[in-house]
């Protein structure tokens, strides 16, 4: 990926499809990845803790957004956690919304899975939680307009979790969204990352 980055919207490297296999709550999954996007070769360590930590979804299901989804593990363990989880997987690669459309149909999850573009999620959808392993990368000010543009899509009562590097400024995004009004709570840390709780202050 010399001199590319993992949020290309169209990487130009080729395609080099691999399985990433991890546990989480309670199961084995082995999905497909590949080169060209975040953490293609293994579960982001970070994305483990936001899984290990963080509440999955009950059986009463809900509507969720996977905020920058990668080749899709967050989406994956959220709608096979709930078997009436809808969850919408948004990312600007476009490699990545194609792998997520093929882990969700090889897991039977195809009609509870949306994957997209960022401008593909309807106007009208509302999200009961927002799970982010956001793309720190990009820049401080793209994150947070990156935030400022999905947080305000929770639904009433909604929660977002964010799972982001204390080295990468987890304290300052923290910091920041307590400043724009979010009530945010570090909910957990470990291996050096925060799981950040954020609901409407
Ligand atoms: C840290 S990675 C997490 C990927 C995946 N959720 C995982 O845990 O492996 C962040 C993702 O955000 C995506 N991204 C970057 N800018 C974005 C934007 N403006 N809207 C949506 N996704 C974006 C990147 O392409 C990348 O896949």
């Amino acid at each position: 990926m010399a001199g590319e980055h993992y949020f290309t919207a169209e990487p130009g490297t080729p395609e080099q499809e691999r399985t990433v296999n991890f546990q989480a709550a309670g199961r084995e999954f082995a999905l497909l990845a590949s080169s060209g996007v975040f953490s293609g070769q293994r579960l982001d360590p970070g994305t483990a803790v936001l899984l290990r930590k963080a509440p999955l979804p009950g059986p009463r299901g809900g509507v969720y957004l996977d905020l920058g989804c990668g080749y899709g593990p967050i989406s994956m363990v959220l709608a096979t956690a709930s078997e009436t989880a809808q969850v919408y997987s948004v990312d600007v690669n476009t490699r990545a919304v194609e792998l997520v459309r093929t882990n969700a149909r090889r897991l039977g999850l195809a009609g509870r899975v949306h994957p997209g573009r960022p401008d593909e999620v309807p106007d009208d959808v509302v999200f009961d939680e927002i799970w982010s392993n956001p793309p720190i990368r990009v820049g401080k000010a793209e994150v947070h307009e990156l935030l400022g543009r999905w947080l305000p899509r929770l639904a009433p009562g909604g929660t977002a979790w964010l799972v982001v590097a204390r080295n990468l400024g987890a304290d300052s995004l923290q910091a920041w969204l307590a400043s724009t009004g979010w009530a945010v709570e570090r909910y957990a840390a470990q291996k050096g990352y925060r799981v950040l709780r954020v609901t409407a202050g």
